[in-house]
């Protein structure tokens, strides 16, 4: 069972999960099988990827064959493309339930788009929600520094999580000391920079010296900037793989050499971009 950390609202988010970015609908249920069957226990999903309701069917056939749903985080994120009203938010939060047919653990803000100004009230609707019950646990993603501070400024609530990309050409380190200090989790995504920077020479030798995979060598330096991670793939012997972490341990030469692989380089959008 993967380890958890801590959430401000009191309740706890397992640090290594599985994300459903790209994974086309006809192949989710069995992923999401495969996934549960290796371990996983957080699943990182999207209104925008549309694969919602076989998110769900997976995770019902999964219930009815002996998972505990209560040992389940299932995450999903308000896109917000058309519009970011109060009734969008409440419309597409009450769709994305629907469709995974189960409440939702997690629900995040999935990016700031600042330039129409409105994450806050999108992030006061996201409150609203949760004082009603209908969330456990609300938070955000692709929030820069800035965006947090006017958030928590303007509302007084701090989110729970805030997922952004990080790997080791991002490692995100002030971001990290500004949730740290407020008490927000970071949760990586494309964790494994897309499969890119699994490349790296330096992570490539850090794995073979350690007799593990390059992915395992990433998801293990995660884990030790002490973040959660969603890596993603739809192969059950990769799941399984970047699962089983807990046998080798980074040493502080090995942090050190992957700190040095940092260029800032991004792979997806940058948080100010979109719109
Ligand atoms: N909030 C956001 O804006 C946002 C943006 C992007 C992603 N995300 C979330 O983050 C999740 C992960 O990000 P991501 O999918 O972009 O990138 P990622 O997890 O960094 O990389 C996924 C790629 O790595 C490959 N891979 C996975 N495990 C591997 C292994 N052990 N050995 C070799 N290759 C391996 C996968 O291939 P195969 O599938 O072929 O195995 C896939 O091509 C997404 O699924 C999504 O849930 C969120």
């Amino acid at each position: 069972m993967p380890s958890t950390l801590p959430l401000l609202d009191g309740r706890t988010l397992p640090a290594l999960g599985f994300g459903l970015y790209k994974v086309p609908a006809d192949e989710t249920q069995r992923v999401v099988a495969a996934a549960l069957d290796a371990g996983y226990r957080l699943v990182d999903g999207a209104e925008f990827y549309g694969n919602e309701r076989e998110v769900g069917e997976a995770l019902r056939r999964a219930v009815d064959t002996g998972l505990e749903r209560a040992d389940l985080t299932v995450t999903s994120k308000f896109w917000g493309e058309q519009s970011q009203s109060a009734d969008a938010v409440r419309t597409s939060f009450v769709a994305s339930e629907a469709a995974l047919g189960s409440p939702i653990d997690v629900y995040m803000i999935h990016w700031p788009r600042p330039a129409r100004g409105q994450y806050v009230d999108v992030w006061r609707e996201l409150v609203a929600l949760q004082a009603e019950g209908r969330i456990r646990s609300i938070g955000v993603s692709n929030f820069t520094e800035e965006h947090l501070r006017r958030l928590i400024g303007e509302t007084g609530v701090t989110p729970a999580v805030n997922q952004v990309e990080s790997h080791p050409w991002l490692p995100q380190h002030e971001l990290r000391a500004f949730h740290a200090e407020h008490g927000i989790v970071t949760q990586a995504w494309s964790p494994l920079g897309r499969s890119r920077v699994l490349e790296e020479p330096t992570i490539q030798r850090i794995a073979a010296a350690h007799g593990v995979s390059p992915a395992q060598a990433i998801i293990r330096w995660h884990l030790q900037l002490g973040g959660a991670l969603i890596p993603k793939s739809t192969h059950p012997h990769r799941l399984a793989e970047n699962l089983d972490v807990d046998g080798f341990s980074l040493s502080d030469d090995d942090l050190a050499a992957i700190a040095a692989l940092e260029t800032g380089e991004r792979t997806g959008t940058h948080p100010d971009d979109r719109q």
